[in-house]
C-alpha cells in the first residue's frame, strides 16, 4: 500500500496529474497507439511485400505466337526476375507495370500468368472461371471483354500469342476476330 502510495505521489509530483488522470491519459496513448498501427502492415509484413515487389522493369520481350498456356503460367509474377504477363483472348500482354494489381498479394493476382477472358467477360473472381475459352458468352459478356482488351491494348505491350488462341478466335466468331485484327494493328504501331 505504501508504494502506490509513493507511486502516486510520485507521478503527482512529476506529471502534476492525479493518479487517476494519469492512467487515463496513458490508456488513451495506448489506445491510439494500436489504432494507427492497425491501419498499417507490420514493420516485418511490410519488409517481405517490399522484397517480394522488387522488380526492375525491363524492355517488353516478344514471345511469338506459339506460346503454350504452361509457358505463360511461369510469367505470374513470383519469380521477380521474369516480366509480368496476362492474356486475354490469347493476347498476351506485358502487365509488369501494374505489380500492384497482378503481383503477389494483388488484388487481381489469380489473373497473372493466365488468359482469364472468361472471368473477365463475367467480373468473375471464381476459379473456375479462370480460363481462355469463351465459349457460351451472351453478347454483353463479349462486351465487356472487348472492354477489357482495349483497356490492355491501349495500357500494356502485347508480347505474344497463346497457341490455343488460334482455335478460340476462330470458335468465338466474327465479332471476336475483328477485335484480335485490331489488337495486332495495334501491335505494328
Ligand atoms: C467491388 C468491386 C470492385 C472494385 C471496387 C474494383 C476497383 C478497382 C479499381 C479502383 C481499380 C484500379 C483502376 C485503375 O487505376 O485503373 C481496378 C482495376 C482492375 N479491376 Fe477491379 N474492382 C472491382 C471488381 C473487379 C472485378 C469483379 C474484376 C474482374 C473479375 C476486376 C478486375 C480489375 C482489373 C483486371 C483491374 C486492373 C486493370 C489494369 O490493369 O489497369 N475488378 N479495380
Amino acid at each position: 500500500m505504501s508504494l502506490w502510495t509513493s507511486f502516486a505521489d510520485s507521478t503527482t509530483h512529476y506529471t502534476g496529474l492525479s493518479p487517476t488522470a494519469f492512467f487515463t491519459i496513458l490508456a488513451m496513448m495506448i489506445v491510439t497507439y494500436k489504432i494507427v498501427c492497425g491501419m498499417f502492415v507490420a514493420g516485418g509484413d511490410y519488409m517481405e511485400v517490399k522484397r517480394t515487389n522488387e522488380y526492375v522493369i525491363r524492355e517488353p520481350v516478344q514471345l511469338g505466337d506459339q506460346v503454350t498456356e504452361e509457358e505463360l503460367s511461369a510469367y505470374d509474377g513470383k519469380d521477380p526476375n521474369k516480366p509480368l504477363l496476362m492474356a486475354i483472348k490469347g493476347q498476351i500482354y506485358d502487365v509488369s507495370r501494374s505489380r500492384m494489381f497482378y503481383g503477389p498479394g494483388g488484388p487481381y493476382a489469380l489473373f497473372a500468368g493466365r488468359d482469364a477472358s472468361r472471368a473477365l467477360a463475367l467480373m468473375s473472381f471464381d476459379p473456375k472461371d479462370l480460363t481462355g475459352n469463351i465459349q457460351g458468352l451472351s453478347n454483353s459478356e463479349l462486351e465487356t471483354l472487348q472492354d477489357w482488351e482495349y483497356k490492355f491494348m491501349e495500357k500494356y505491350v502485347k508480347v505474344g500469342q497463346l497457341v490455343s488462341s488460334h482455335r478460340t478466335t476462330q470458335e468465338a466468331g466474327q465479332e471476336s476476330g475483328d477485335k484480335n485484327e485490331n489488337a495486332q494493328g495495334n501491335e505494328a504501331e
